[in-house]
């Protein structure tokens, strides 16, 4: 009974650490270092992206308003988890995409999609 009692005081604390890290995953990315990020990956030479200079290329959809869309790519749910996925590993998503797999890191992907969310 004590031991218990111990053991689940001792556990508490993890438990309220793993829900805390939880959280610090699901937290969206810097908007500002996806600006950038952008930028360096060249996503522009393919998108029209607002917001960010010389981004006109029309290989890709335009992404003005990306936020409101429903779907990305025609094939998934337009959420932060899903917009972060497409940007890492488009052909993984859809293997017929003519979008790259650029080699986006995952924070990289994360702030990217924290910026294009602000596209409304
Ligand atoms: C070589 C051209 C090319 C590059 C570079 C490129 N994309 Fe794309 N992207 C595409 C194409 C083509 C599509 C449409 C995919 C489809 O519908 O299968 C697309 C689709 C998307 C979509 C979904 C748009 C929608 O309307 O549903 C997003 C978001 C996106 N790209 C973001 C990015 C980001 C961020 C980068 C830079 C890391 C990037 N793309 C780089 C060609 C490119």
């Amino acid at each position: 009974m004590t031991a218990r009692t111990v053991c689940c005081l001792l556990l508490l604390p993890l438990l309220t650490t793993g829900c805390g890290g939880d959280k610090v995953e699901s937290t969206p990315g810097d908007p500002q270092h996806g600006r950038a990020a952008i930028r360096e990956y060249g996503c522009g030479s393919c998108h029209v992206i607002p917001g960010i200079g010389g981004a006109d290329g029309r290989t890709g959809p335009s992404l003005e308003r990306i936020a409101k869309r429903v779907y990305l790519a025609g094939v998934l749910p337009n959420t932060p988890d899903d917009m972060a996925r497409w940007i890492r590993e488009p052909e993984e998503v859809d293997p017929r995409t003519a979008m790259p797999n650029m080699g986006v890191s995952e924070s990289d992907a994360r702030d990217i999609t924290a910026y294009l969310y602000t596209l409304k």
